[in-house]
């Protein structure tokens, strides 16, 4: 999609001036073209192009399965679709907790081969030095505390997380840390609203929460969740604005009932030119 002059581009300067003056981030995940493209034009300011994708695009379980090759394909398919919003990519399970070298290596090709703006990856000190080495390319660089998907097979369930002292002062100092390398933004992923609250507070970058509650800088959900196009998913900080699953069944009946009747097409959905010669 070419770039019109009139519009806008949301950076990561902007995002600090949003969080400076006190105005919220908006955030979805997205995962291709058309998706992106509707977010985009309704003013979205950040688009993740989550490794959740994984699951509501791929049906896996998990989020591990999902290749770099495969962010850098859902990646290149929404960057097509925006014009003003940031895109961050995901850092794939396995493409930074090696080594830093690779760690680069990973973030430079979603750059190089997707056009996107930055990527995020999960977890504090246990990734300090693949964070340094990205940053010292240039390459923004999200970070992800609290609930780490990545980490479900260690953790064994998708409960609140940072519930104890020393895993909330954790979280802490790893938010301080990440802010100190120089990521731009944080993801925090369901913990306590005061220890969101708190890690807004001290920390100058913008903390972007999902289920950590009210009093951070902005909010991120999975697209899926959100318009209901995923019904089993209910988690208590969810909210749906949408019931897609239930809308696009009905509109998909009245499709094969109007198949079925011959009602579908019509004399008017037809072409019926003369056959020359
Ligand atoms: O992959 C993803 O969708 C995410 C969000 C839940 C923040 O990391």
């Amino acid at each position: 999609m070419s770039i019109s002059k009139e519009v806008k581009r949301v950076t990561t300067h902007v995002l600090q001036a949003m969080k400076d003056s006190g105005e919220k981030i908006s955030m979805l995940t997205a995962y291709d073209y058309s998706m992106a493209r509707i977010l985009d034009s309704a003013g979205i300011d950040v688009l993740l192009v989550g490794d959740s994708a994984s699951n509501v695009m791929a049906g896996h379980e998990t989020t591990l399965p999902i290749t770099l090759d495969q962010m850098i394909y859902h990646a290149s398919s929404v960057i097509r679709g925006v014009q003003r919003a940031l895109v961050v990519v995901d850092l794939p399970f396995g493409s930074y907790q090696g080594n830093s070298k690779e760690a680069l290596t990973a973030s430079i090709r979603i750059m190089k081969e997707s056009g996107a703006h930055g990527v995020k990856l999960e977890g504090g000190s246990e990734v300090k030095e693949s964070v340094s080495r990205i940053l010292s390319a240039g390459i923004p660089v999200m970070g992800h505390l609290g609930l780490t998907p990545q980490s479900i097979y260690k953790f064994g369930t998708y409960v609140v997380r940072a519930t104890s002292i020393e895993e909330a002062d954790k979280l802490l100092e790893d938010a301080r840390m990440l802010e100190e390398l120089g990521c731009f933004s944080i993801v925090l992923e369901k913990i306590p609203s005061s220890l969101a609250r708190k890690v807004a507070k001290e920390v100058k970058i913008p903390i972007i929460g999902i289920g950590a509650g009210p009093d951070v800088d902005g909010q991120v959900l999975v697209v899926h969740d959100m318009l209901g196009i995923n019904k089993e998913f209910k988690p208590r900080f969810l909210r749906r604005y949408m019931n897609l699953f239930d809308e696009i069944s009905e509109a998909v009946g009245r499709y094969i009932e109007d198949i079925k009747t011959g009602d579908f097409p019509s004399k008017e959905e037809s072409y019926d030119p003369p056959i020359k010669g």
